[in-house]
């Protein structure tokens, strides 16, 4: 069995560690799962629940069912609650910009959804949060708003008028950006440009949540603590939001592009799908270990830890950026039961 205060108790309060509950956690309202989240976990973010097209599919159609239940759990046990996520591009309805007859919507039909959308969302569970992720994947890599309907539609004060909104529904959320590869300098360096510009003109933010979905070698370790470095620097506190080591062979960028013709089809697809070789095993225990080292040298800076899931079993990794890959990503393997990741985790306490 794991440890017995588990990894959310063991590092102190001020310093969170916790976990991505996926729908069918949620749904099923698996006792194992939550038992094993409740007692190792003392942050958790809904991998899905609260995303546009989950709880909100149609204009006046809501389903609250498994955020609300995601909510309950994190009051029953304390936790450090994160609402993940309230204006995004992807996992979004399509009709909220485009009419029944593909016509883009007007400006301002947009903005007002946008605003009756975090007004409903953060104020069913104002108080109950600790955090939400108010912006998600605003930024290219190359450091360019990204070209979303949200951006084409309202322009770059769509990224504040969120922030601001938030801050009205729920003033006592920690509001962060969320955003991957923020080990990018490109990308990196323009989000922090554009989010002090923003605050300086009166728009609240907190922090900025890093997603960490990394690979066994990259991004190298001093690529990320210059992030978590200049993060700090521009006064802000970093979350690590959606931790997950990928182990397979990088064959394929992040939206399923390949990027590398060095692998057999077959080793590319799903080269472990038994079991995952020694070797790797230990890799992955050694990557852990050196990223959470990382993570508490900067635990004045870094004030959560999330994995993106609790067991391997149910990570996205199995399917992105292609589906059928058996994957190893996370701490426990596929009956719940701690990996060598865990231990090299609970033992730099
Ligand atoms: C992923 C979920 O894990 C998957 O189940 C879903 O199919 C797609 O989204 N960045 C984010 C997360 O902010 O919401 C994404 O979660 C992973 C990438």
């Amino acid at each position: 069995g794991a440890s017995a205060p588990g990894l959310g108790a063991l590092f102190g309060g001020d310093f969170k560690v916790g976990t991505a509950l996926s729908n069918n956690t949620l749904q099923a309202q698996n006792p194992g799962l939550e038992a094993l989240v409740a007692r190792e976990f003392s942050a958790i973010t809904a991998e899905n629940a609260m995303k546009w097209e989950e709880v909100h599919p149609q204009a006046d159609v809501w389903d609250w069912q498994r955020a609300d239940h995601f909510v309950d759990f994190g009051q029953r046990h304390k936790m450090y609650t994160i609402g993940h996520t309230l204006v995004w591009h992807s996992q979004m309805p399509e009709s909220v910009f485009v009419d029944g007859h593909g016509r883009l919507r007007k400006r301002s039909d947009i903005e007002q959804t946008m605003e009756s959308h975090i007004a409903a969302l953060a104020g069913r569970y104002r108080g109950k949060i600790q955090a939400w992720d108010v912006v998600n994947e605003a930024v290219t890599d190359d450091g360019q708003w990204r070209k979303s309907h949200w951006y084409n539609t309202l322009g770059e004060n769509y990224f504040s008028r969120a922030f601001h909104l938030a801050r009205e529904v729920d003033p006592n959320a920690e509001l962060l950006y969320n955003d991957y590869n923020m080990t990018i300098p490109a990308k990196r360096d323009f989000a922090l440009e554009q989010i002090v510009k923003f605050r300086k003109q009166g728009m609240p933010v907190h922090g900025v949540g890093m997603q960490a979905h990394v690979h066994l070698s990259e991004p190298a370790i001093a690529k990320i603590e210059a992030s978590i470095e200049a993060i700090a620097a521009a006064g802000l506190d970093v979350h690590i939001t959606e931790l997950d080591v990928d182990v397979l062979p990088q064959a394929y960028d992040y939206m399923g592009a390949e990027i590398s013709t060095n692998f057999a089809y077959s080793e590319k697809l799903n080269p472990f799908p038994e079991k995952l070789p020694e070797k790797i095993v230990d890799e992955l225990a050694a990557r852990y270990e050196s990223l959470f080292k990382l993570f508490l040298k900067h635990r004045d800076k870094v004030r959560r830890v999330t994995l993106w899931g609790t067991t391997d079993a149910e990570s996205w990794k199995n399917d992105w950026p292609v589906v059928g890959r058996t994957n190893y990503p996370l701490i426990f393997d596929r009956d719940g039961e701690p990996k060598k990741a865990y231990y090299a985790v609970a033992g730099l306490k």
